[in-house]
């Protein structure tokens, strides 16, 4: 008499154990749909990072960017220096380490574009809105850097990937110094 009940009991206990495992396995799915569906507006909040405009900046516009004529994403990162209001002079050379020379940009600065503001380097893919707030600021300093090319950044786009990255102060020793990170953008 007991061990058939104990049986069906343990029947129960069973399907309600798959039940359990089968809800959360559910509940854990649905929150990776909530995680992808959520996916564009974090996107949303991400391009505004590169489209936000928090400074106002009523000096001079006028930058010189040079780049290799074979660099591609120089040419998106430009149009977006150009959407927000810098005016470009676009030179175009093959001798890129002769500018890195010329502006003193050690090999661990360096990225494929290098521009010139107000005697500022500007150096890769540097948020406009950045540049903006550093001109305000008029720092004693080289100038800004963003070494190398993350990826997700203008022209470099891949997919949804944004490769956490940090723009760097140079200081006039060459030393440098933290000036804003991007864990995401
Ligand atoms: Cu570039
Ligand atoms: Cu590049």
């Amino acid at each position: 008499m007991f061990s058939p009940s104990s049986k069906w009991l343990f029947s129960i206990i069973a399907g309600v154990a798959v039940m359990g495992i089968a809800g959360t396995l559910y509940l854990n799915h649905s929150s990776d749909q909530n995680q992808a569906i959520n996916q564009p507006s974090n996107q949303t909040i991400l391009a505004s990072n590169w489209d936000r405009v928090n400074e106002s900046y009523n000096g001079n516009m006028s930058m010189t960017v040079y780049r290799s004529p074979s660099c591609g994403c120089c040419g998106i990162w430009v149009e977006h220096a150009k959407k927000h209001g810098f005016k470009i002079t676009d030179i175009k050379t093959d001798d890129m380490a002769s500018i890195k020379q010329k502006y003193n940009i050690s090999s661990d600065l360096e990225s494929c574009h290098t521009a010139i503001i107000d005697g500022y380097v500007m150096e890769g893919h540097i948020p406009a809105d950045d540049i903006k707030r550093f001109l305000k600021e008029k720092p004693d300093l080289i100038g800004l850097s963003v070494p190398g090319m993350p990826i997700g950044t203008p022209g470099m786009e891949a997919g949804n990937t944004k490769q956490p990255f940090a723009i760097f102060a140079i200081n006039k020793n060459g030393s440098t110094q933290v000036y804003e990170e991007y864990e995401t953008y």
